[in-house]
């Protein structure tokens, strides 16, 4: 064991900052020095001035946030109170994950790494900054910033002398082992008691009753677009405008069969979980699996076999091919230079990791069951915006679900895990109940009665506005402006009757774009800008906050646009000063959006 150990936190909202944290921890591993790998809100930060080495591994979410599993620690370290030098004995690096499609690209890492050196740190080497747009192939970031991390780190921290690197190709220890059961319990026990009082959460979320499950778009239209209904009573849940549901999803039974025959596995057999003592420390079962546990429970609703697999688990597969072809091709895979091809084989086309599995047989017949929450992550919940409101319906919970479906260059038309799962499920034949719980999001609504709310939600993106225009006009709040776009009248405006109703009762105002119905495209924001008398007297006089919610990365910067030709036409300001206008709403919280991919 090296005498000093090398800590790894990580924030990460979708798994890939995890990935690479645990990337850097196998590394760690491979070249003898201790190391711990941890998410930024599992660790005690007030012990971060007595380590010696930590390295940063962090995303930026859309609009610029530290993901979820980073927020207290980011609260903790910007304290006014922290003094300056307070980690002057702390060498460390900063691993930043972004997308340079959206506009603070990476802001998070750039942001800790100043906060880092200001209170006294050293940075071993200069921010690193990935982009998921580019971070592909051997010209990434994240090889080249790795490397030089290495050299920094043994250089100064030299693992202990005898000790030689163990080889890419030898598998690490895996993280637990499997002690199968020759009988079934008799009773299942979860590691933690729900507690009654507490709102449902990650751990244990409430079993919703689905109460509807009906499609609203017409059976000719391409999308099958659902408008769902929970029956949360009893559940302690309460939400308001802007708060979004957390679901996670089961994968199919039919790819879960496949995968037992795959690895020969028996779907009913039952196994204890008991965490190794890695040098990565010990990773504690996770929380929502029960002790002890099928094998059909733990593909079925815990190994993510359906997302496309990352760089880690082909590395991981090759340590285990003693077959020559699918060892060169593994080996491949997992090598820098094999990321443009690991790209147009697997990320490109959505290949499955099942679908990975079977392309790789031989390996896959002698991989050991051990490894298998190394090679899988857990499957991730789904974060949905709430489309109802409680005040209109009590113990009700509504969300509008967009059903992904798309073809690539695979036989087998790419389907979406929890959308096609939501979908599959009929409640008309018997009781279905899906587990899910609540969280803030990033929306929120002005309190006072008068201050208009302009939103903008084509698509589904009209779902937080769903929520927000019944809970306002429950409240007395009729100042509700809404713009909404799909494809076409008769197809895809879902929820029209209602608006209808509430436009006829002047509770709302409501401006369609339909963008298929005549041969030019007719979009939100080309309403926008006919509007632009009323936006500007709403938000010049009225104090409007203005929302724009969807699933298209073009659709928000399409939209904002159209908002400072409104400054510029109604305002008579220039451009620059339209974008200020537009950064000084943003600042006071009267400009908030919320997009999806
Ligand atoms: P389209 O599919 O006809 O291009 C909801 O998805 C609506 O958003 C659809 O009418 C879709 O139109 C439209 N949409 C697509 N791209 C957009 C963009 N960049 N800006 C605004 N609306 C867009």
């Amino acid at each position: 064991m090296a005498t000093h150990s090398l800590l790894v936190l990580y924030g990460s909202q979708t798994g890939t900052a995890q990935d690479t944290a645990e990337r850097i921890g196998r590394q760690a591993q491979r070249r003898r020095v201790g190391v711990r790998v941890q998410a930024l809100d599992s660790y005690n930060v007030a012990n971060l001035i007595s380590e010696s080495l930590v390295v940063f591994v962090c995303a930026t979410t859309g609009q610029g946030d530290p993901p979820d599993n980073m927020k207290n620690f980011w609260r903790f370290l910007f304290r006014k109170s922290l003094p300056a030098g307070s980690l002057c004995r702390l060498d460390c690096a900063v691993l930043g994950l972004g997308d340079s499609s959206y506009p603070k690209f990476n802001f998070v890492a750039k942001k800790l790494y100043k906060r880092l050196l200001q209170l006294g740190a050293n940075a071993l080497l200069p921010v690193g900054l990935a982009d998921d747009q580019h971070d592909l192939g051997p010209d990434g970031v994240i090889d080249p910033w790795l490397i030089s991390f290495w050299q920094k780190v043994l250089s100064l921290y030299p693992p202990p002398a005898g000790l030689s690197p163990l080889r890419e190709e030898d598998p690490l220890p895996p993280r637990y082992v499997f002690q199968f059961l020759d009988d079934v319990p008799e009773k299942l026990m979860n590691l933690l008691p729900p507690d009654d009082q507490a709102p449902p959460s990650s751990v244990h979320p409430f079993p919703a009753r689905m109460v509807s499950n009906e499609r609203v778009t017409d059976p000719s239209h391409f999308q099958d677009v659902r408008l769902i209904e929970f029956d949360i009573t009893g559940s302690n849940i309460q939400y308001g405008a802007g708060d979004v549901v957390m679901m996670r999803p089961c994968n199919i039974t039919e790819d879960v069969e496949q995968f037992c025959q795959l690895l020969r596995l028996d779907p009913d057999c039952y196994f204890i979980l008991t965490p190794t003592d890695g040098s990565t420390g010990v990773s504690p079962v996770p929380a929502c699996l029960p002790q002890p546990c099928s094998v059909r429970y733990l593909v079925e609703q815990f190994l993510d076999i359906a997302a496309v697999p990352r760089r880690s688990f082909f590395e991981l597969l090759a340590t285990f091919a003693t077959n020559e072809l699918e060892r060169g091709k593994l080996a491949e895979f997992s090598s820098a230079q094999g990321q443009d091809e690991l790209h147009s084989y697997c990320n490109r086309p959505r290949r499955t990791a099942l679908e990975v599995l079977t392309d790789f047989p031989h390996t896959t017949a002698e991989l050991s069951v051990n490894y298998l929450l190394d090679l899988f992550p857990e499957i991730q919940p789904r974060t949905f915006s709430i489309a109802s409101s409680l005040l209109a319906n009590p113990n009700r919970l509504q969300v509008l679900v967009a059903v992904v479906r798309y073809k690539t260059r695979l036989h087998k038309p790419r389907k979406g895990l929890c959308s096609n799962w939501l979908a599959s499920l009929d409640p008309t034949q018997g009781e279905v109940c899906v587990p899910l719980w609540v969280k803030k999001g990033g929306l929120t609504f002005p309190q006072d009665l008068e201050t208009p709310a302009i939103m903008v939600g084509p698509g589904t993106g009209v779902a937080p506005f769903r929520t927000a225009i019944q809970e306002r006009i429950a409240q007395g709040k009729t100042a509700n402006v809404l713009f909404f776009g799909c494809r076409s009248e008769t197809k895809d405006f879902y929820c029209h009757l209602e608006w209808e109703e509430k436009v006829q009762a002047g509770h709302m105002t409501l401006f369609t774009a339909f963008s298929r119905d005549q041969e030019d495209k007719i979009y939100v924001q080309h309403r926008v800008k006919e509007q632009a008398k009323l936006l500007w007297d709403l938000i010049a006089n009225k104090n409007a906050v203005f929302y724009i919610a969807g699933n298209s990365k073009q659709m928000p910067t399409g939209v904002c646009d159209a908002l400072k030709e409104v400054f510029q036409q109604e305002g008579g300001v220039t451009d620059s000063q339209a974008q200020e206008m537009l950064d000084g709403m943003e600042k006071a919280g009267r400009f908030q959006s919320e997009t999806w991919s």
